[in-house]
């Protein structure tokens, strides 16, 4: 992940900031901003939202815990973004999908999500969307 510029400190910020907001209701404000951003995602929804928060907190955990071993996790990201092309997700929605993450880790962390813990956030999933777009 050091060739992407995700370095040490990023990974333990990520890490250590993960751990706060894990089990906390970050899940379910974030899927609630996405959907106030952009009125046509609610509709690429078809399953229970509550089973989905329970879906991305587990499928972070799993990428968090597994950023020292890239090679172990970017085939998981991969398929992960072959499966979300059949869902009828956009490449466009990426970026609202990242406005809406930022809103609900900056509301779950409060004074914890300082500029350092964003930067290594935005970081994070930027590389998590650009591996989730290739082909
Ligand atoms: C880093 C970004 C993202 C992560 C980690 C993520 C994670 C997940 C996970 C774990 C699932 C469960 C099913 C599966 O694993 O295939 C899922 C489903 C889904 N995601 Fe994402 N996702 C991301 C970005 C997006 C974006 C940008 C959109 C569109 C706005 C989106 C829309 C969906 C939809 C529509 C489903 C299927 C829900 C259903 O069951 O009906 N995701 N996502």
């Amino acid at each position: 992940m050091e060739d992407f510029g995700i370095t040490q400190e990023d990974i333990k910020l990520i890490q250590d900031s993960f751990g706060k907001v894990c089990d906390t209701n970050c899940w379910e404000l974030l899927y609630k901003k996405l959907f106030e951003l952009d009125k046509e995602i609610p509709a690429l929804f078809k399953g229970d939202m509550k089973d989905q928060q329970h879906r991305i907190m587990t499928m972070m955990k799993i990428v968090v815990e597994g950023l020292n071993h890239p090679e172990i996790i970017i085939p998981a990201i991969q398929k992960m973004g072959q499966r979300h092309i059949e869902y009828g997700v956009q490449e466009k929605y990426y970026s609202t999908f990242k406005s809406a993450l930022m809103f609900a880790l900056g509301q779950t962390l409060g004074t914890d999500f300082t500029p350092n813990v964003k930067k290594s956030w935005e970081k994070f999933y930027d590389l998590l969307a650009s591996t989730m777009n290739e082909q």
